[in-house]
Protein backbone atom coordinates (compact mmCIF):
# COMPACT_ATOMS: atom_id res chain seq x y z
CA UNK A 1 0.00 0.00 0.00
CA UNK A 2 1.35 3.76 -0.33
CA UNK A 3 2.22 4.94 2.00
CA UNK A 4 2.22 8.96 0.97
CA UNK A 5 -1.58 10.00 0.70
CA UNK A 6 -1.13 12.49 -1.80
CA UNK A 7 0.53 10.94 -4.96
CA UNK A 8 -1.35 12.21 -7.98
CA UNK A 9 -1.07 11.01 -11.91
CA UNK A 10 1.94 13.88 -12.21
CA UNK A 11 3.36 12.26 -9.29
CA UNK A 12 6.97 11.21 -10.51
CA UNK A 13 8.00 7.42 -9.57
CA UNK A 14 11.77 6.59 -8.11
CA UNK A 15 12.68 3.58 -7.33
CA UNK A 16 14.96 0.52 -5.71
CA UNK A 17 15.14 -3.26 -7.56
CA UNK A 18 16.97 -5.70 -5.99
CA UNK A 19 16.01 -9.65 -4.84
CA UNK A 20 15.87 -9.55 -2.49
CA UNK A 21 14.48 -6.28 -1.37
CA UNK A 22 11.81 -6.27 1.55
CA UNK A 23 15.12 -5.26 3.86
CA UNK A 24 16.01 -2.42 2.25
CA UNK A 25 15.85 1.75 3.57
CA UNK A 26 16.14 3.25 0.56
CA UNK A 27 12.28 3.98 0.55
CA UNK A 28 11.67 5.05 3.73
CA UNK A 29 15.35 7.23 3.83
CA UNK A 30 13.95 8.59 -0.04
CA UNK A 31 10.50 9.27 1.15
CA UNK A 32 11.63 11.33 4.31
CA UNK A 33 13.58 13.24 2.42
CA UNK A 34 11.20 13.70 -0.57
CA UNK A 35 8.36 14.67 2.03
CA UNK A 36 10.42 17.70 3.78
CA UNK A 37 10.95 18.93 0.14
CA UNK A 38 7.25 18.64 -0.95
CA UNK A 39 8.46 17.61 -4.01
CA UNK A 40 6.30 15.25 -6.01
CA UNK A 41 7.94 12.19 -5.86
CA UNK A 42 7.37 8.36 -4.35
CA UNK A 43 9.91 6.26 -4.07
CA UNK A 44 9.00 2.33 -4.09
CA UNK A 45 10.73 -0.79 -4.07
CA UNK A 46 10.20 -3.62 -6.38
CA UNK A 47 11.60 -7.32 -5.62
CA UNK A 48 12.99 -8.46 -9.33
CA UNK A 49 14.75 -11.85 -9.88
CA UNK A 50 17.71 -12.20 -12.16
CA UNK A 51 15.32 -13.37 -15.19
CA UNK A 52 13.02 -10.69 -14.98
CA UNK A 53 15.67 -7.94 -14.95
CA UNK A 54 15.61 -7.15 -18.79
CA UNK A 55 11.49 -6.39 -19.15
CA UNK A 56 11.99 -4.54 -16.38
CA UNK A 57 14.63 -2.17 -17.45
CA UNK A 58 12.20 -2.24 -20.52
CA UNK A 59 9.22 -1.35 -18.96
CA UNK A 60 10.97 1.38 -16.31
CA UNK A 61 12.43 3.08 -19.61
CA UNK A 62 8.67 3.10 -21.64
CA UNK A 63 6.82 4.48 -18.48
CA UNK A 64 9.12 7.02 -17.24
CA UNK A 65 10.63 5.85 -14.05
CA UNK A 66 12.78 9.17 -12.97
CA UNK A 67 15.23 7.31 -11.23
CA UNK A 68 16.30 3.66 -10.20
CA UNK A 69 18.48 2.14 -7.43
CA UNK A 70 19.99 -0.91 -8.26
CA UNK A 71 21.52 -3.24 -5.20
CA UNK A 72 22.28 -7.17 -5.00
CA UNK A 73 22.40 -8.94 -7.33
CA UNK A 74 21.71 -6.70 -9.83
CA UNK A 75 24.36 -3.85 -10.07
CA UNK A 76 26.78 -5.53 -12.62
CA UNK A 77 24.10 -7.45 -14.42
CA UNK A 78 22.44 -4.20 -15.61
CA UNK A 79 25.09 -2.34 -17.32
CA UNK A 80 24.40 -4.24 -20.72
CA UNK A 81 20.54 -2.48 -20.79
CA UNK A 82 21.40 1.23 -20.26
CA UNK A 83 21.94 3.63 -22.64
CA UNK A 84 25.28 5.48 -21.77
CA UNK A 85 27.40 4.88 -18.34
CA UNK A 86 29.66 7.35 -16.03
CA UNK A 87 33.30 7.22 -16.29
CA UNK A 88 33.95 5.65 -12.85
CA UNK A 89 31.26 3.28 -12.76
CA UNK A 90 32.53 2.04 -16.43
CA UNK A 91 35.72 1.63 -14.61
CA UNK A 92 34.56 0.09 -11.65
CA UNK A 93 32.30 -2.46 -13.75
CA UNK A 94 29.12 -1.44 -11.70
CA UNK A 95 25.82 0.64 -11.19
CA UNK A 96 23.87 1.19 -8.32
CA UNK A 97 22.00 4.61 -9.69
CA UNK A 98 20.21 5.48 -13.22
CA UNK A 99 18.50 8.08 -14.40
CA UNK A 100 15.91 7.84 -17.02
CA UNK A 101 16.82 11.15 -19.34
CA UNK A 102 13.41 10.86 -21.57
CA UNK A 103 13.52 7.45 -22.62
CA UNK A 104 18.18 7.04 -21.81
CA UNK A 105 19.18 5.80 -18.95
CA UNK A 106 21.81 6.77 -17.69
CA UNK A 107 24.00 4.35 -15.01
CA UNK A 108 26.75 5.86 -12.49
CA UNK A 109 27.90 4.56 -8.96
CA UNK A 110 27.28 6.80 -6.15
CA UNK A 111 28.37 3.84 -3.76
CA UNK A 112 32.18 4.78 -5.12
CA UNK A 113 31.86 8.56 -3.84
CA UNK A 114 29.62 7.81 -0.78
CA UNK A 115 31.92 5.83 0.46
CA UNK A 116 35.01 8.12 0.33
CA UNK A 117 32.99 10.90 1.18
CA UNK A 118 32.07 9.32 4.73
CA UNK A 119 35.65 8.47 5.50
CA UNK A 120 37.15 11.87 5.15
CA UNK A 121 34.04 13.52 6.48
CA UNK A 122 35.15 11.24 9.89
CA UNK A 123 38.21 12.84 9.45
CA UNK A 124 40.52 10.23 8.14
CA UNK A 125 43.30 11.41 6.03
CA UNK A 126 43.00 8.92 3.07
CA UNK A 127 45.68 10.91 1.72
CA UNK A 128 49.09 8.27 0.73
CA UNK A 129 48.07 6.09 2.61
CA UNK A 130 48.27 1.92 2.68
CA UNK A 131 44.67 0.29 3.08
CA UNK A 132 43.19 -3.49 3.04
CA UNK A 133 39.95 -4.11 2.73
CA UNK A 134 38.17 -7.04 3.35
CA UNK A 135 36.33 -8.62 0.56
CA UNK A 136 36.15 -8.18 -3.08
CA UNK A 137 32.63 -7.98 -4.00
CA UNK A 138 30.91 -4.89 -5.66
CA UNK A 139 30.86 -2.80 -2.65
CA UNK A 140 34.67 -3.66 -2.63
CA UNK A 141 35.20 -2.55 -6.07
CA UNK A 142 33.32 0.76 -5.56
CA UNK A 143 35.64 1.60 -2.68
CA UNK A 144 38.63 0.26 -4.09
CA UNK A 145 38.97 2.56 -7.07
CA UNK A 146 37.57 5.45 -5.34
CA UNK A 147 39.93 5.21 -2.93
CA UNK A 148 42.54 4.70 -5.18
CA UNK A 149 42.46 8.27 -6.62
CA UNK A 150 44.34 9.20 -3.40
CA UNK A 151 45.90 6.47 -1.36
CA UNK A 152 49.72 5.01 -1.89
CA UNK A 153 48.94 1.09 -1.77
CA UNK A 154 46.40 -1.40 -1.88
CA UNK A 155 45.62 -5.13 -0.28
CA UNK A 156 42.78 -7.06 -0.78
CA UNK A 157 41.97 -10.18 1.09
CA UNK A 158 39.03 -12.57 -0.12
CA UNK A 159 37.68 -15.54 0.98
CA UNK A 160 37.24 -16.16 -2.86
CA UNK A 161 41.22 -15.53 -3.58
CA UNK A 162 41.54 -15.15 -7.33
CA UNK A 163 38.67 -12.63 -7.02
CA UNK A 164 40.93 -10.33 -4.65
CA UNK A 165 43.60 -10.91 -7.59
CA UNK A 166 41.10 -10.12 -10.47
CA UNK A 167 40.13 -7.36 -8.82
CA UNK A 168 43.89 -6.27 -7.68
CA UNK A 169 45.25 -6.30 -11.15
CA UNK A 170 42.33 -3.85 -12.33
CA UNK A 171 43.37 -1.78 -9.76
CA UNK A 172 46.98 -1.78 -11.15
CA UNK A 173 45.73 -1.58 -14.41
CA UNK A 174 43.63 1.51 -13.94
CA UNK A 175 44.55 3.27 -11.21
CA UNK A 176 48.33 2.76 -11.40
CA UNK A 177 49.07 2.33 -7.88
CA UNK A 178 50.32 -0.91 -5.71
CA UNK A 179 47.58 -3.36 -5.14
CA UNK A 180 47.88 -6.92 -3.99
CA UNK A 181 45.35 -9.46 -3.93
CA UNK A 182 45.29 -12.24 -0.93
CA UNK A 183 43.20 -14.98 1.04
CA UNK A 184 41.32 -14.10 4.02
CA UNK A 185 43.36 -16.31 6.69
CA UNK A 186 44.34 -15.51 9.45
CA UNK A 187 48.12 -16.00 9.18
CA UNK A 188 47.91 -13.56 6.18
CA UNK A 189 45.94 -10.47 7.63
CA UNK A 190 48.38 -10.61 10.87
CA UNK A 191 51.30 -10.13 8.29
CA UNK A 192 49.32 -7.08 6.38
CA UNK A 193 48.09 -5.95 9.74
CA UNK A 194 51.40 -4.40 10.57
CA UNK A 195 51.66 -2.95 7.13
CA UNK A 196 48.75 -1.23 6.89
CA UNK A 197 46.68 2.31 7.96
CA UNK A 198 43.35 1.83 7.41
CA UNK A 199 41.43 -1.79 7.23
CA UNK A 200 37.78 -1.50 5.88
CA UNK A 201 35.37 -4.13 6.01
CA UNK A 202 33.36 -4.83 2.96
CA UNK A 203 32.00 -8.23 3.54
CA UNK A 204 28.80 -8.86 5.20
CA UNK A 205 30.11 -11.06 8.46
CA UNK A 206 28.68 -9.11 11.65
CA UNK A 207 25.79 -7.91 9.65
CA UNK A 208 21.90 -8.61 10.85
CA UNK A 209 20.94 -11.39 11.92
CA UNK A 210 24.70 -13.21 12.89
CA UNK A 211 25.48 -9.76 14.59
CA UNK A 212 28.27 -11.17 17.15
CA UNK A 213 29.91 -12.47 14.06
CA UNK A 214 33.69 -10.42 13.34
CA UNK A 215 35.62 -10.77 10.07
CA UNK A 216 38.73 -10.70 12.02
CA UNK A 217 39.53 -11.33 15.56
CA UNK A 218 40.25 -8.95 18.12
CA UNK A 219 43.56 -10.00 18.82
CA UNK A 220 45.05 -8.78 15.89
CA UNK A 221 44.00 -5.06 15.75
CA UNK A 222 45.89 -2.51 16.64
CA UNK A 223 44.81 1.16 18.31
CA UNK A 224 46.74 2.87 15.49
CA UNK A 225 44.50 1.39 12.54
CA UNK A 226 41.05 3.15 11.46
CA UNK A 227 38.84 0.67 11.18
CA UNK A 228 35.86 0.94 9.27
CA UNK A 229 32.76 -0.91 8.47
CA UNK A 230 30.37 -0.85 6.01
CA UNK A 231 27.24 -2.10 7.73
CA UNK A 232 24.84 -0.15 8.98
CA UNK A 233 22.53 -3.10 10.29
CA UNK A 234 23.75 -3.10 12.89
CA UNK A 235 25.14 0.38 13.96
CA UNK A 236 27.59 -0.90 16.14
CA UNK A 237 28.78 -4.47 14.75
CA UNK A 238 31.17 -6.75 16.97
CA UNK A 239 34.29 -5.73 14.04
CA UNK A 240 33.22 -1.79 15.33
CA UNK A 241 32.97 -3.00 19.05
CA UNK A 242 36.39 -4.62 19.49
CA UNK A 243 38.26 -1.82 17.54
CA UNK A 244 36.76 0.84 19.64
CA UNK A 245 37.11 -0.67 22.88
CA UNK A 246 40.64 -1.28 21.64
CA UNK A 247 41.27 2.47 20.99
CA UNK A 248 40.71 2.49 17.24
CA UNK A 249 39.08 5.37 15.40
CA UNK A 250 35.93 3.78 13.61
CA UNK A 251 33.48 4.56 11.69
CA UNK A 252 29.89 2.55 10.44
CA UNK A 253 28.56 2.31 7.00
CA UNK A 254 25.16 4.66 7.74
CA UNK A 255 26.86 7.53 6.38
CA UNK A 256 27.93 5.95 3.30
CA UNK A 257 24.40 4.78 2.49
CA UNK A 258 22.97 8.31 3.16
CA UNK A 259 26.03 9.76 1.15
CA UNK A 260 25.06 7.36 -1.96
CA UNK A 261 21.31 7.95 -1.52
CA UNK A 262 22.12 12.07 -1.26
CA UNK A 263 23.86 11.64 -4.44
CA UNK A 264 21.39 9.92 -6.22
CA UNK A 265 18.89 12.16 -5.18
CA UNK A 266 20.10 15.71 -6.04
CA UNK A 267 20.76 13.93 -9.51
CA UNK A 268 17.21 12.86 -9.92
CA UNK A 269 15.32 16.07 -8.35
CA UNK A 270 18.08 18.83 -8.76
CA UNK A 271 17.47 19.31 -4.90
CA UNK A 272 19.79 19.12 -2.42
CA UNK A 273 18.21 16.31 0.41
CA UNK A 274 18.43 16.87 3.98
CA UNK A 275 20.81 14.23 5.24
CA UNK A 276 19.91 14.65 9.10
CA UNK A 277 16.34 13.92 8.20
CA UNK A 278 17.68 10.91 6.27
CA UNK A 279 19.61 9.41 9.04
CA UNK A 280 17.01 10.15 11.97
CA UNK A 281 14.80 7.81 9.85
CA UNK A 282 16.92 5.05 9.15
CA UNK A 283 18.24 5.17 13.02
CA UNK A 284 14.48 5.32 13.59
CA UNK A 285 13.76 2.18 12.05
CA UNK A 286 16.79 0.49 13.04
CA UNK A 287 16.52 1.02 16.59
CA UNK A 288 12.80 -0.45 16.07
CA UNK A 289 14.10 -3.88 14.77
N1 LIG B 1 26.78 1.17 3.71
C1 LIG B 1 26.42 1.06 2.45
O1 LIG B 1 25.94 2.02 1.82
C2 LIG B 1 26.63 -0.25 1.71
C3 LIG B 1 26.61 -0.25 0.30
C4 LIG B 1 26.82 -1.46 -0.37
C5 LIG B 1 27.02 -2.64 0.37
N2 LIG B 1 27.01 -2.58 1.73
C6 LIG B 1 27.23 -3.81 2.52
O2 LIG B 1 28.45 -4.41 2.11
C7 LIG B 1 28.36 -5.82 2.16
C8 LIG B 1 28.80 -6.41 0.82
O3 LIG B 1 27.99 -5.94 -0.22
P1 LIG B 1 28.41 -6.23 -1.75
O4 LIG B 1 27.44 -5.51 -2.59
O5 LIG B 1 29.86 -5.98 -1.97
O6 LIG B 1 28.16 -7.83 -1.81
P2 LIG B 1 28.82 -8.88 -2.80
O7 LIG B 1 29.11 -8.28 -4.11
O8 LIG B 1 27.95 -10.08 -2.72
O9 LIG B 1 30.25 -9.23 -2.12
C9 LIG B 1 30.36 -9.86 -0.86
C10 LIG B 1 31.83 -10.07 -0.50
O10 LIG B 1 31.89 -10.60 0.84
C11 LIG B 1 32.51 -11.88 0.83
N3 LIG B 1 31.80 -12.76 1.75
C12 LIG B 1 30.47 -13.00 1.78
N4 LIG B 1 30.17 -13.86 2.79
C13 LIG B 1 31.36 -14.17 3.39
C14 LIG B 1 31.73 -15.01 4.47
N5 LIG B 1 30.81 -15.69 5.15
N6 LIG B 1 33.04 -15.09 4.80
C15 LIG B 1 33.98 -14.40 4.11
N7 LIG B 1 33.70 -13.58 3.08
C16 LIG B 1 32.40 -13.46 2.72
C17 LIG B 1 32.42 -12.39 -0.60
O11 LIG B 1 33.47 -13.27 -0.81
P3 LIG B 1 33.48 -14.35 -2.02
O12 LIG B 1 34.06 -13.62 -3.20
O13 LIG B 1 34.36 -15.45 -1.53
O14 LIG B 1 32.05 -14.77 -2.23
C18 LIG B 1 32.56 -11.07 -1.38
O15 LIG B 1 33.90 -10.69 -1.48
C19 LIG B 1 26.92 -6.13 2.58
O16 LIG B 1 26.92 -6.34 3.97
C20 LIG B 1 26.17 -4.87 2.24
O17 LIG B 1 25.04 -4.67 3.08
C21 LIG B 1 26.83 -1.41 2.42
Amino acid sequence: MLKNPHTKAQTKVLCVIGHPIEHSMSPVMHNAALKELSLDYIYLAFDVPPKDLEKVVIGFKKYDMKGINVTIPHKENIIPYLDQIEPLAEKIGAVNTIKNLNGVLVGKNTDALGAKKALIDAGCNIKDKKVLILGAGGAARAISFALSEEIDELFICNRTEKRAFRLAKAIEDKMKIPATGKDLSEGTLKSLLNEVDILINTTPIGMYPDVNESPISKELLTDRLFVYDIIYNPLQTQFIKDASEIGCNTLNGIDMFINQGALAFEWWTDKKPNKNTMKEKIIEILGKK
